[in-house]
């Protein structure tokens, strides 16, 4: 789903590539996308045959939607999408939450290198958060040679730019930002669905919760203004979306700095008035800073999705003390009595880590306890992993790796008992689902997420698919449904 506006194309058609480079962003990035389809199209010529270009992502949900615009940019200039590594470029847009996200990726360098041995035309480009830490450039510089480009997360808006001056010049480009200096929103963008769409309400974090590395690769926290915002939400309409993700790494404190005050509670109001937008999501809302306003605006919204995703990382107060995380066990159950209270049947999820430093057998208890009282209907866990440059990295008492193991076992087992009980709630029920896709493994199955953001199967054909269709829920099966279209 290519996402253009028409003032964009009457923009790009009128660029006239013997003019001087422009200065301001955005027109310069048209430049450049204007000069890499031209360089891109001789090419074509000269070797008689299309350009493949494979954006793969590693992180999140905002890597996910970087990724959307980095294909926006290489299908503007010329490159068919394809998910083969055999391209004539391919992009790795990287994670570095965890240390296994960084091993993956250098991991899969190698296999890259040789693909590109074979194609004398291959580009290779390594972008996202893992470039935002200085020894990953380093040792990309040193050891991994055959990487063509290297950028971060501050300027993705620039690709045709750094593609252009790789073409003209020898050797790696290297580009990396240490924080945002303005960010270009308005090139085009390739949506994986057509109905669905992520879209930024901010950038960066200001947290700093000890063990995480977001804030160093992510920048600070900014959001975007209300109307652009909302210009993009009905742009997103207008071309078949019916369900936005707003993303952020902390919505709830959503409109801090900016001219005029807002809260995400307005902000959500606002975009509920959106005529044609169906269904709003977001993620992540964080724990300490979770209204009862936003609270109340969700439980009276026809729009916004019965699910709330409240990582929850540890039930110890004295680990969420050292996690920086600025709660305590029971100012986050109070929470959840609270959201219960005015969304009976919300679904909610989290995240929990495992084996942070100096984490006691009573530490973890306490969060097996809160995963029972929370009753959550899923839960992400993971092993703390020790990132370098953040506070946590330096505390002493890291736990031993079986200790860790066994409790990591134990928690996904309590995890998967209470989600089994309180998952089976909606059985009967008749509930609205989006469908999202035939079903991979029984093509006579299509799949639909419902507004709980639990998935549902049942018979229909690609026909339904972006539709939003009524289906009893006939079997619980664990994490899913199997149901029946009425
Ligand atoms: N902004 C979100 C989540 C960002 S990262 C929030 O505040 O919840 C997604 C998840 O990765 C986190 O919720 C946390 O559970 C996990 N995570 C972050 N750093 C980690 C680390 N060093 N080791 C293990 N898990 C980590
Ligand atoms: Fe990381 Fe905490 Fe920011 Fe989430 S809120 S991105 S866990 S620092
Ligand atoms: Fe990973 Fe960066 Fe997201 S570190 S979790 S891709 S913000």
């Amino acid at each position: 789903m290519n996402q253009i506006s028409s003032e964009l194309k009457e923009k790009l058609e009128s660029v006239n590539l013997n003019d001087v480079i422009p200065e301001n962003s955005l027109d310069r990035q048209l430049y450049f996308i204007e000069k890499c389809k031209k360089e891109i199209a001789e090419l074509k010529e000269k070797i008689g045959r299309p350009l493949y270009a494979c954006v793969k992502t590693f992180g999140c949900q905002m890597n996910a939607r970087d990724s959307e615009k980095l294909l926006g940019i290489l299908m503007q200039i010329g490159y068919e999408p394809t998910e083969s590594e055999e391209a004539d470029f391919v992009i790795y847009n990287t994670c570095t939450v965890r240390e296994n996200a960084n091993t993956r990726v250098y991991g899969r360098l190698g296999h890259l290198h040789a693909i590109k041995k074979k194609n004398p035309h291959m580009i290779i480009a390594l972008c996202g958060c893992m470039m935002q830490e200085p020894d990953v450039v380093e040792t990309i510089r040193n050891s991994y040679k055959f990487v063509d480009i290297v950028f971060g997360t501050f300027n993705i808006f620039k690709l045709a730019e750094l593609l252009d001056s790789r073409w003209n010049s020898e050797g790696q480009i290297i580009d990396i930002w240490e924080e945002t200096k303005d960010i270009v929103e308005e090139l085009p963008t390739e949506r994986k669905f057509a109905f669905k769409s992520g879209v930024n309400i901010m950038y960066g974090c200001d947290n700093f919760c000890s063990y995480c590395i977001v804030p160093y690769v992510r920048g600070r926290e900014k959001s975007r203004v209300p109307e652009e915002i909302v210009c993009e939400i009905e742009r997103l309409v207008k071309d078949g979306v019916k369900e936005v993700m707003l993303l952020g790494q902390n919505v709830n404190s959503y409109g801090k700095g900016l001219a005029e005050p807002i809260t995400f509670a307005q902000l959500l109001h606002k975009i509920e008035q959106i005529d044609g937008l169906e269904r709003i999501r977001f993620m992540t809302p964080h724990p300490k800073d979770l209204s009862d306003e936003l609270i109340d605006v969700m439980s009276k919204s026809t729009k916004i999705c019965n699910h709330i995703h409240l990582p929850l990382q540890s039930g110890s107060d004295r680990l969420l003390k050292l996690m920086n995380r600025k709660y305590t066990k029971e100012h986050y159950l109070a929470l959840v009595d609270r959201i219960r209270a005015k969304m009976p049947d919300v679904s909610l999820t989290t995240d929990i880590i495992v084996g942070f430093p100096g984490e006691t057998e009573e530490d973890f208890e306490d969060t097996l306890d809160v995963v029972c009282k929370a009753k959550y209907d899923s839960a992400y866990t993971f092993i703390y992993s020790k990132r370098t440059g953040t506070v946590a990295a330096n505390m002493e008492d890291q736990v031993d790796e079986a200790v860790v193991k066994e409790r990591f076992n134990r928690l996904l087992e309590t995890v998967n008992e209470v989600s089994h009980t309180i998952i089976t709630r909606y059985t009967g029920t008749v509930q609205k689902a989006l469908v999202e896709a035939v079903n991979d493994h029984d093509d006579t199955l299509v799949t639909g997420r419902l507004t709980s953001n639990i998935l549902v199967h049942f018979e229909g054909g690609a026909d339904l698919i972006g539709q939003i269709v009524d289906v009893r829920l006939d079997e619980c099966k664990g994490f899913y449904y199997m149901g029946t279209r009425v």
